[in-house]
């Protein structure tokens, strides 16, 4: 199956690009920025800094740097919308964090890539709307993209399913 939801530790993750939920500071977080900086270690965040920043609605690639030795090549840092009650164009800022964070891991040539529920965290995007853009985004790429696997990496049992419900929603 090209898309697959899975419950999980994004840091634990044996694809070719990971992606993190970055700030457009790219100054490295906490939640899943934090897991996957402490699992990569220092050189990732020398690497961003190098960069700078990026925009809210896009995303940079770096090297995986500690996240090698799983297997991982890049990390794919990906600035989702913080959640300003819907008015602010969050549905396009989140699907463009995905559709370029995707377009990134198709042109490194990988085959696999691993997303967390980007936003949903300390941004606040409310999570079956943050469920939907995510999984349109990601199914319309893969229409044209057929090679590539994604696993969208959720962090408990009730994210999974608020996501496996709006993926049913989707296929109705
Ligand atoms: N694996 C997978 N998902 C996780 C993990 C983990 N180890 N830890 C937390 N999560 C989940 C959270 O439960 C949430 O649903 O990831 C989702 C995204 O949460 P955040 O990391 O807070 O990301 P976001 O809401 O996009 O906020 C980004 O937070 O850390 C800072 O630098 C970052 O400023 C940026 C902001």
């Amino acid at each position: 199956m090209p898309l697959e939801l899975v419950q999980g530790d994004i840091a634990a993750q044996d694809v070719c690009a990971v992606v993190t939920a970055a700030n457009r500071e790219l100054a490295g977080g906490g939640g899943v920025d934090g897991v996957i900086h402490r699992a990569a270690g220092p050189e990732l965040l020398r690497a961003i800094r190098e960069i700078g920043g990026t925009p809210t609605g896009t995303a940079v690639i770096t090297p995986a740097f500690g996240l090698s030795a799983r297997g991982v090549r890049h990390v794919i840092h990906a600035v989702g919308p913080i959640w300003r009650g819907g008015t602010q164009d969050e549905p396009e800022l989140l699907a463009g964090a995905y559709r370029r964070s995707l377009e990134l891991a198709a042109q490194a040539g990988c085959r696999s890539v691993a997303f967390p529920a980007i936003s949903t965290g300390v941004y606040g995007y409310p999570l079956p709307s943050a469920a939907e853009v995510t999984l349109r985004t990601i199914t319309a790429f893969l229409a044209d993209h057929p090679d590539l696997h994604v696993r969208v990496v959720l962090f408990d049992a009730g994210t999974l399913n608020v996501f496996r419900r709006a993926w049913q929603r989707l296929e109705a």
